[in-house]
């Protein structure tokens, strides 16, 4: 199975009708729909006019979403209040161009202020590709934050190198990590 249904499939038994879902890369709308039909609100971004309108039309007949056209980087601008389940799928649009995919540096902006947004005991899944331009460098970036947190499930369809991965990452009081200075 592919990282995208792994994650539906994780997700799935935690959500109820009191949920509130973050999808930080709604992107044609296949996580914000699995979002909206399983929770009570989602908050969904996208730098592209064309995602928001791609998902919106997946959406028809669904009120509960909140669609935000700005980088997910400026999330806290717009979410006031606690999330429950994040998802964050990086890349870049299906069937669109694709030079405009995420980068390391908003993405792990949008990552550290929805962590901070994250009920304790809240559930953050990452879907990481490592096919295109530049998304090796994010995938570093990302493991590299990832050390300090609580990596509850990983999935790969595959086991090889540039097969994408899912991270599931579960809020949970993290310890001051020291790093010595030399090894
Ligand atoms: C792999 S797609 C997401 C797929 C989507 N989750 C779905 O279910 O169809 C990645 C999306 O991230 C969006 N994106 C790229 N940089 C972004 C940013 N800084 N803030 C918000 N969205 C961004 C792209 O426009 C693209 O639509």
């Amino acid at each position: 199975m592919n990282i995208n249904t792994y994650a539906h499939k994780y997700l799935k038994p935690l959500l109820t009708n009191e949920t509130v879902a973050l999808d930080l890369t709604c992107g044609n709308g296949l996580d914000t729909l699995f979002l909206a039909q399983n929770s009570k609100k989602v908050y969904a971004f996208d730098i592209q006019e064309r995602a928001i309108e791609n998902a919106k039309k997946r959406l028809t007949g669904l009120d509960n979403v909140t669609f935000i056209k700005d980088d997910h980087a400026r999330v806290d601008l717009y979410v006031k209040e606690e999330i429950d389940v994040a998802m964050m799928n990086l890349g870049y649009l299906p069937h669109s161009d694709h030079k405009i995919t995420t980068k390391a540096s908003s993405s792990l902006q949008a990552f550290l202020k929805t962590y901070a947004l994250l009920k304790d005991g809240g559930y953050f899944s990452l879907a990481l590709y490592l096919g295109h331009e530049g998304a090796l460098y994010e995938y570093h970036a990302f493991l590299k934050e990832l050390a300090g947190y609580l990596i509850i499930d990983h999935y790969q369809n595959k086991r090889t190198l540039l097969e994408p991965q899912l991270y599931i990452i579960k809020k949970a009081d993290r310890p001051q990590i020291h790093y010595p200075q030399k090894v």
